[in-house]
């Protein structure tokens, strides 16, 4: 049981802009924190896992008005879409942070106060350029002919009475904390990232517009709505319990993990501590920013019209394909290329071939030779013990492999005991051994080994894949692998013996 006090594992995806459909991107992070917090839940952690979609700005201002809709019209509108989407791709997050919500406009109004009371906000003017379609404000220098560096569009050259934030009196703080914790941002390429960053002295962060309404107003000063990212952060806070529920607040603040793309890292390794050092409050335990995904080699945009609909890739195959996928063509902080080539190809060998014919192999072999009941275990017997060792350090890899957030790695070590059950079937030759009555207690020993894998497998692979595995459990005649859940879960030996396998559908029928 945990204790009420304990600390809640507390993991977080970016909040989405709702100004755009989702994509496999946003799929992508979402997906990552989804086998993160299911993991935590299935080792008996208490988990708090956030998404939610971040609906303030001028951009949205603007598409609405084009639309003829107002601001809340429009967001309330697509956000249908991405509740829609991490339904459809099994998400299991506790909570869905809305920034346009009353909860959010409380905490950004304690969060502003708390921060001007310790002298670290003040009103002053900025001169700078807008890129409106990147909602990104550039110094002179970073633009390109007066466009903008990461569009290519026009800047807007824009004068303005503005709040802002004294970040510039945070910069040797921050960086003396990189420097102290070295798994503060990850993966560690990415640290030198933000270290170069901060070799160029920061600037005193504008945080707040005059110049449109729909956002959150500064506190006493109606003129003013709060820009963007001293909004948008924020929600981490808000979700938390910042100011309502303080007791609550203490039991998830600070966040175990902020999973991001690599575009954002700025905002989070910057921005966010020095607003977290100025409030006085600790820093999330980690951030870690992920790579880019391209499609069929090319970069994903409207323009070129190759933007993936995450929930048309699940129609045509599935939506555990579709995570194992993402989780297994690249390493998590790499950039990646999603193509119908490659997630066919891995779909046909590793699912349907690997661990789809692993699982009907078995069931039908227990079916054939054991009238379907599941054998006892010879807990002497040396498959047994070889079987329990191999799991041990299975077990071990993905522990290490999930605390490094390297998914590729823990379904590389998930992958050492389906090929391991594969091979020691083709030696074991259990139909050699079904013609031998002689032999009969060997053939329940290489049974009981697979299909204890099997049932070990179903757990390892549930954060990743949740509704295959509950099938796979199901044919074996056990519990639902959700149902297993604390530190042991992991454990060789453990398979309900005497009840029945079942033989269903095929797990991942290969693709042609
Ligand atoms: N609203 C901000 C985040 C605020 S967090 C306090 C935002 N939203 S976003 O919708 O534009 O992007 C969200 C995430 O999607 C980012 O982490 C970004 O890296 C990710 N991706 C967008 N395109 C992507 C790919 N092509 N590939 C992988 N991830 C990508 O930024």
């Amino acid at each position: 049981m945990s204790d009420a006090n304990e600390k809640i594992y507390y993991i977080t995806t970016p909040i989405y802009y709702v100004n755009d459909v989702p994509h496999i991107g946003h799929a992508y992070t979402t997906i990552a924190a989804d086998v993160v917090a299911r993991y935590q839940r299935l080792l008996g952690k208490q988990v708090f896992f956030l998404t939610g979609t971040d609906e303030h700005g001028l951009k949205i201002e603007k598409t609405a008005n084009a639309k003829g809709l107002s601001a809340k019209e429009l967001v309330d509108e697509v956000v249908e879409r991405f509740i829609h989407l991490w339904q459809v791709l099994n998400i299991s997050h506790d909570d869905f942070i809305r920034t346009s919500e009353e909860r959010h406009h409380r905490a950004v109004h304690a969060f502003f106060k708390m921060v001007k009371e310790q002298g670290s906000i003040y009103l002053g003017h900025y001169e700078d350029w807008y890129c409106v379609p990147c909602e990104t404000f550039w110094t002179e220098k970073q633009l390109d002919n007066e466009n903008c560096p990461e569009c290519g569009r026009p800047a807007e050259k824009v004068k303005e009475e503005s709040y802002f934030f004294a970040m510039s009196a945070f910069q040797e703080r921050l960086l003396d904390y990189l420097q102290e914790h070295d798994d503060f941002v990850m993966p560690k390429s990415k640290l030198n990232e933000v270290l170069g960053f901060l070799r160029e002295d920061l600037r005193d962060l504008s945080i707040s517009r005059s110049s449109f309404n729909w956002g959150i107003p500064v506190p006493d000063d109606q003129r003013h709505v709060i820009y963007v990212w001293f909004d948008a952060l924020i929600n981490y806070l808000t979700a938390a319990g910042f100011p309502d529920d303080m007791e609550r607040f203490k039991r998830l603040w600070p966040a175990d993990i902020h999973l991001i793309g690599k575009d954002i890292l700025r905002f989070h390794a910057v921005y966010w501590p020095t607003f977290l050092f100025a409030a006085d409050l600790p820093l999330p335990r980690q951030v870690f920013a992920h790579g880019w995904w391209t499609v069929e080699g090319e970069k994903m945009s409207k323009s070129v019209g190759n933007v993936v609909d995450p929930e048309v890739i699940v129609e045509e195959y599935g939506v555990d394909a579709f995570r194992y996928f993402l989780l297994r063509e690249v390493p998590f902080g790499a950039d990646g290329d999603f193509s119908k080539a490659s997630i066919k190809g891995r779909v046909n060998s590793e699912l349907a071939n690997d661990l789809g014919n692993l699982l009907s192999r078995t069931v039908a072999m227990v079916k054939k030779y054991r009238q379907a009941v599941i054998p006892a275990a010879d807990v002497e017997n040396a498959h047994y013990l070889e079987f329990a060792t191999l799991n041990n350090e299975v077990r071990l890899e993905v522990a290490k492999a999930m605390a490094d957030l390297t998914f590729h790695k823990v379904l590389a070590a998930i992958w050492r005991l389906v090929e391991k059950c594969n091979q020691f079937i083709d030696e074991q030759a259990p139909w050699a051994l079904a013609k031998d009555e002689s032999r009969a207690h060997d053939l329940d020993q290489v049974l009981y080994c697979v299909l204890e894998s099997l049932r070990l497998l179903s757990l390892y692979l549930t954060p990743v894949m949740p509704e295959k595995t509950v099938q796979m459990a199901l044919q074996l005649g056990q519990a639902e692998p959700t149902a297993a859940s604390g530190p042991e879960v992991f454990t060789w030996g453990r398979l309900k013996t005497g009840g029945e396998v079942v033989k269903g559908e095929s797990l991942f029928p290969r693709l042609d």
